[in-house]
């Protein structure tokens, strides 16, 4: 254990990089960077994805075996996914699909070996509200809108202006 421990001690002291990444709502999915070009430990080496400012703060949690995601936020269900062979090319980075507003904030990449967890990155994501540019004189424009929760039957749909006017 204590072979698979040192060179990992050795580097807890780096400071975690932080990075920006910004996204419009309505995108496809949005890339999260994290690669890590140290020894990944042999056994029992674990990446983590977490969202700070959640209270269930797994995001995407990876082992050897694979994902791990039955502790996974659920507001996130679906929508990760890191690289199959993230623990054997130190690629982390994860792809966060559908980003929405309430996605926004502090995300932090780690990687653990069951004793020791060390911080390679933390990612401050700002997922940004659509915006609709349109040339004055043309014929329409759409404003988008669609929502992926289950709606009530009598739900309805109200569009207002900044003004709060219908
Ligand atoms: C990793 O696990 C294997 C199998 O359980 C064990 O034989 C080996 O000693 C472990 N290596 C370290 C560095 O702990
Ligand atoms: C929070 O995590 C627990 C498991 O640790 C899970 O059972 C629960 O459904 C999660 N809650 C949300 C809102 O994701
Ligand atoms: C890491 O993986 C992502 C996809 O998950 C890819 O877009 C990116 O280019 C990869 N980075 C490197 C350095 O290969
Ligand atoms: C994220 O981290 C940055 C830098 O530490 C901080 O300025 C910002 O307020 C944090 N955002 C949230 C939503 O906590």
């Amino acid at each position: 254990m204590m072979k698979n421990l040192l060179p990992f001690l050795l580097l807890v002291s780096q400071h975690a990089l932080a990075v920006v990444v910004e996204v419009n709502e309505g995108a496809e999915s949005v890339l999260l960077p994290c690669e890590f070009s140290g020894l990944i430990p042999e056994n029992d080496s674990t990446v983590m994805w977490t969202h700070k400012d959640l209270y269930n703060k797994s995001v995407h949690l990876r082992r050897k075996e694979g994902d791990d995601l039955g502790e996974q936020n659920q507001g996130y269900s679906g929508r990760t996914s890191m690289r199959p062979d993230a623990l054997n090319t130190g690629n982390f980075s994860l792809t966060l699909r559908k980003p929405q507003l309430t996605d926004s904030g502090n995300y932090t990449c780690s990687i653990s070996d069951g004793r020791e967890e060390r911080r390679l990155i933390d990612i401050q994501l700002q997922v940004k509200d659509y915006k609709v540019e349109v040339d004055s004189g043309v014929e329409s424009v759409q404003l988008p809108c669609k929502t992926t929760v289950n709606l009530p039957k009598d739900a309805k749909v109200e569009w207002k202006n900044k003004n709060n006017r219908k």
